[in-house]
């Protein structure tokens, strides 16, 4: 019994199921005429997307050291690696969601008469696609990491 690794993995479940909720409002919102509000709305709901995204990068490598395994279960692993590169490429790929809801809303704030324009809005929805894609491969990695395949 480990208090410490209990306490991280209850941290760790809970923060990855928040992102994956932040993730999936994303994907609802970004769709038809944006009005002002639900851009204000996705501005809101992406800064916790990069807060809940540190925490899990902080909590992550807190259950590497810390958690009962230790940390050269993970580091000679390549499902681990596998799944730290998957969560890299999520970040990446939130980066021009993330861009282009901070520029429509500064220019809805300006211009009540402002729309986003079509081809953006197709083009982020497709990179929050991509991004529910690519998460869902990190549930699948972590499930065999932490049952010994990777060796
Ligand atoms: C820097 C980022 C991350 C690090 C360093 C990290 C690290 C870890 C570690 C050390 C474990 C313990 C595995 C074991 O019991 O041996 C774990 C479990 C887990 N991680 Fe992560 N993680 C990260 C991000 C994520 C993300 C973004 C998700 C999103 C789905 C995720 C989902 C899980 C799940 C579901 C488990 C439980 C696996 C199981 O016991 O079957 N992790 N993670």
């Amino acid at each position: 019994m480990d208090t410490t690794d209990l306490l991280l993995a209850i941290a760790h479940h809970l923060l990855v199921f928040s992102l994956a909720g932040i993730i999936g409002a994303e994907f609802v919102l970004v769709r038809g005429d944006l009005p002002a509000v639900t851009l204000k709305r996705l501005v809101g709901i992406d800064r916790h997307y990069g807060i809940i995204a540190a925490l899990i990068v902080i909590v992550g490598v807190c259950r590497v050291f810390f958690g009962l395994k230790g940390w050269e279960f993970y580091v000679y692993n390549w499902v681990f690696w596998a799944k730290m590169v998957a969560f890299i490429i999520v970040g990446l790929l939130s980066v021009i969601p993330t861009m282009r809801f901070i520029s429509w809303n500064r220019q809805a704030s300006g211009d009540p008469s402002f729309s986003v324009p079509a081809a953006e809005l197709a083009s982020a929805k497709n990179y929050v696609r991509a991004e529910g894609f690519i998460f869902l491969l990190i549930p699948v990695f972590a499930a065999a990491m932490a049952r010994g395949y990777g060796y």
